[in-house]
């Protein structure tokens, strides 16, 4: 393994944690994800982040200083842009090892070490515009970003190499192995990260999109030219990609969104399943993308990311015991927390006795504001009748989706 320098006084340091746990207890990993941690090296030394005992993190972490020279016990100052514990997990059993270290971070941050670890000694408290002077002509300075991701997170900035340590912040899923830097990965391997970005923001960031937007704007003010995430890649040659990347994401919670209808659908004995199949006759027939997503086979994880950035959402359920089918209630309810506010959207579905599904759907998306086509329900196998309703209910998405894509955000 080699070191990751960012200049020579500031080294990238990244465990790859592969493991079968969800994040956060709810999200799948099947490509992994980094814990990024961060030297300095002035005079004195500063840590930025750390980890938790997780996937060998805490070997990862602990080799990759000593490959940078630097010893646990060395390390002066400790910068905890966010206090999540994949962040900070292994905070007390470092102090046991430096007892001297003194931990930097803001004033919601030092009452949270105080309740998550029992430390109060040897905590600075800091706030947008204070410095860190390391000597040798390196200075951290600090900048809160609430709410990305937690109340008390911030940045810290590195002006002399324009080097941005952003924690959750233009972060991503997937490990990288012996990679670390957007330079060292190809078009494809790009494209896949992507992919896993947009879901790490649907699952992570997603309810505080406004606070996401708020922190991108903060930091147009300074010269930016590396972006340090905790989570995935170091953006050393193109850092304006991720901004860009983060604010278009920011972007979908109320602005423009990407033309396409993410299906999410369920069935039991595939009634409703034959009429969703006429609803995708009629949205192929207009030309438009979408992806499908059956629950509860899929993880809504993934529905997230597709729901996230789509205009469009088709949601297809049979009635189960006079509510809606189970595991559709739990994407409604993801939807409602995450922000997936705002869709034109078509709903369908079978029933068999007196149906129930709908009111319970309606309660459901009330906090949404969707603006829903009407829907379409008929009891037991669909016949030709309500065949051709669906696929004219399904052009109709398609063109509504169309024209929600046509007509200019204004802010
Ligand atoms: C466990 C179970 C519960 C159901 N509960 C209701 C219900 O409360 N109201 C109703 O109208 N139909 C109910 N049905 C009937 C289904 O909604 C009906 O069979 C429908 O066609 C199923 O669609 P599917 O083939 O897409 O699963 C229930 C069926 C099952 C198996
Ligand atoms: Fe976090
Ligand atoms: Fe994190």
């Amino acid at each position: 393994m080699k070191t990751n320098p960012i200049t020579d006084r500031i080294y990238a340091l990244h465990a790859d944690v592969q493991t079968e746990d969800r994040f956060e207890g709810l999200w799948p990993l099947p490509t992994g994800i980094t814990l990024n941690s961060y030297l300095v090296k002035g005079d004195k030394i500063a840590l930025i982040d750390l980890v938790r005992d997780w996937g060998g993190a805490l070997e990862s972490l602990e080799a990759e200083l000593t490959r940078a020279g630097v010893k646990l016990a060395d390390v002066d100052y400790l910068v905890l842009n966010h206090l999540e514990p994949d962040h900070t997990g292994w905070l007390a059993e470092f102090r046991a090892i430096n007892p001297g270290v003194e931990i930097l971070t803001t004033a919601k941050g030092v009452a949270l070490v105080n309740s998550f670890y029992n430390v109060t000694e040897g905590l600075r408290a800091v706030k947008t515009g204070d410095q860190l002077d390391l000597g040798a002509g390196m200075v951290l300075e600090f900048i809160e970003t609430p709410h990305v991701h937690w109340p008390e997170t911030m940045c810290t900035f590195e002006p002399a190499s324009g080097t941005l340590f952003t924690c959750d912040a233009f972060g991503s899923y997937g490990t990288l192995g012996d990679r670390v830097f957007d330079d060292e990965f190809d078009e494809a391997e790009h494209a896949r990260f992507e992919t896993e970005s947009l879901r790490y923001y649907a699952n992570i960031l997603a309810t505080f999109g406004n606070f996401v937007q708020r922190a991108i704007d903060e930091i147009a003010a300074l010269d930016v030219k590396v972006i340090c995430p905790s989570h995935g890649m170091v953006w050393r040659r193109d850092s304006q990609k991720v901004i860009d990347r983060y604010t278009k994401y920011a972007g979908y919670r109320d602005g423009q969104r990407e033309p396409e209808i993410c299906v999410v659908w369920a069935t039991m004995y595939g009634n409703t399943g034959r009429g969703l199949a006429a609803v995708i006759e009629g949205i192929e027939s207009e030309g438009m993308a979408y992806t499908m997503h059956r629950v509860p086979n899929e993880d809504p994880s993934f529905i997230l990311a597709d729901a996230y950035k789509s205009e469009g959402i088709l949601i297809a359920m049979p009635t189960y015991e006079y509510k809606m089918f189970p595991p559709m209630a739990y994407v409604l309810s993801l939807f409602d927390r995450k922000r997936v506010q705002g869709r034109t959207v078509l709903r369908i579905g079978s029933w068999g006795w007196i149906g129930g599904a709908k009111k319970e759907y309606e309660a459901a998306i009330e906090p949404l504001e969707w603006n829903s086509l009407e829907s379409v329900e008929w009891s037991g196998t669909p016949d030709q009748d309500v065949l051709a309703t669906l696929r004219e209910s399904g052009k109709e998405l398609a063109r509504a989706v169309k024209a929600a894509c046509a007509t200019p955000v204004t802010a």
